[in-house]
């Protein structure tokens, strides 16, 4: 790919992010503005909230990753934007705002979809670390967010054949609504990773969805086993008649792993029976679950037990950020894509399989 510089911006969901990235994969600065705090009150993300936040803070963040890249307009060849799938209000800013850069610097515009960003993720190098393998097509891609869960198979860039998708919840959902239950606040997926490190009991009493030979993945059936497992905890700890008083925190981590053990169990499974079914020269992983610590070591394992190269970003290259959208964008532009300065954000848009 050229060694031209990509402006990239990602605003699908509660994190307004820029990034500037150098020859496709090397990122020159990534910065994040976390909307967690503004959330936390309310317990989830409200739409209105989070796009009126991205307004408030895209110039801001854009200002920082232009000092941090040290760039200068003229190595600027293109503009990557995420359109889509996310909330209207939110890909609204940052569409809208890179037309506009696009416009006024008169530069390419790239629509990027935020799921082949998640994936993508995969191919960045930070600034200064040493140069490594690219992962290797056929590859298997697991994509585990807070809105999206599938797996598939990419035999060349930018193709994808979808394997199996979530029948209900995201994975990262099911995390949310879980922690939330346990009373460990918003958002629920970091919390419980957090709270099962300390977990004594091993308990598997959470179920497992395999869908028997299916790579297709369910976690309703494990929430609602969750909603009853823990008002038992809630029980025998004596709150039965209070659904305010909070667990005992030995309690809130047994549950948390078991929890989290049954989420893992059924992703590492798949994955790897994908990757040999296929017969995948490896294993990618993205997404905010990816950055599950659990969930990365057991993959590791699992795959390095097989011999399948297994490539996962740093945790804080896994939750959304603008690096991800670059890599992605810088891949589309290198294949001849261009967007219009008409382009629309869409909140539903799917991943583009074959
Ligand atoms: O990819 P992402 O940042 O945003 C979406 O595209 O949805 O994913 C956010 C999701 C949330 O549900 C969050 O709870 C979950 O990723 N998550 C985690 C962890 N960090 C973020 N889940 C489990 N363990 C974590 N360490
Ligand atoms: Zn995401």
């Amino acid at each position: 790919m050229s060694g031209g510089l990509i402006l990239s911006i990602e605003s699908s969901c509660d994190e307004t992010a820029i990034a500037v990235i150098e020859d496709g994969w090397r990122i020159r600065s990534n910065v994040v503005a976390s909307q967690v705090a503004l959330h936390a009150p309310s317990g989830g993300i409200v739409p209105e909230v989070a796009a009126r936040a991205h307004l408030r803070w895209i110039v801001p963040v854009l200002n920082d990753a232009w000092d941090d890249a040290d760039a200068a307009w003229d190595d600027i060849e293109a503009i990557a934007v995420t359109y889509g799938p996310g909330l209207a209000g939110s890909l609204l800013v940052g569409v809208n705002f890179a037309k506009a850069l696009a416009w006024v610097h008169d530069r390419p515009l790239i629509g990027v979809n935020h799921l082949e960003g998640h994936i993508y993720a995969a191919w960045l190098r930070d600034p200064g670390e040493a140069d490594r393998a690219d992962p290797i097509f056929p590859l298997v891609a697991l994509v585990v967010s807070g809105g999206h869960t599938f797996l598939a198979e990419m035999r060349d860039h930018l193709t994808y054949r979808l394997l199996g998708s979530t029948l209900d919840d995201a994975a990262g959902e099911a995390f949310d609504k879980v922690g939330r239950l346990l009373g460990l606040g918003y958002p629920g997926g970091p919390a419980i990773g957090r709270a099962a490190e300390s977990a004594i009991r091993h308990d598997r009493v959470f179920p497992r969805a395999w869908l028997g030979d299916s790579f297709d993945l369910s976690f309703s059936g494990l929430k609602t086993a969750a909603r009853r497992i823990i008002a038992e905890a809630r029980a025998d700890a004596g709150h039965a008649s209070d659904p305010d008083a909070a667990l005992p925190a030995e309690v809130v981590a047994d549950l948390a792993w078991g929890f989290q053990d049954a989420v893992v169990d059924v992703l590492v499974a798949k994955t790897i029976r994908a990757a040999e079914e296929t017969g995948a020269r490896s294993i990618v992983m993205g997404g905010g679950v990816a950055a599950n610590g659990e969930l990365r070591s057991r993959l590791t394992g699992e795959a390095e037990a097989r011999g399948i190269p297994l490539i996962v970003p740093r945790p804080a290259l896994c939750t959304d950020n603008g690096a991800m959208i670059g890599a992605a964008g810088a891949r589309r532009f290198a294949a001849g894509d261009r967007s219009g300065l008409d382009l629309d954000a869409r909140p539903s848009l799917p991943l583009a399989v074959r």
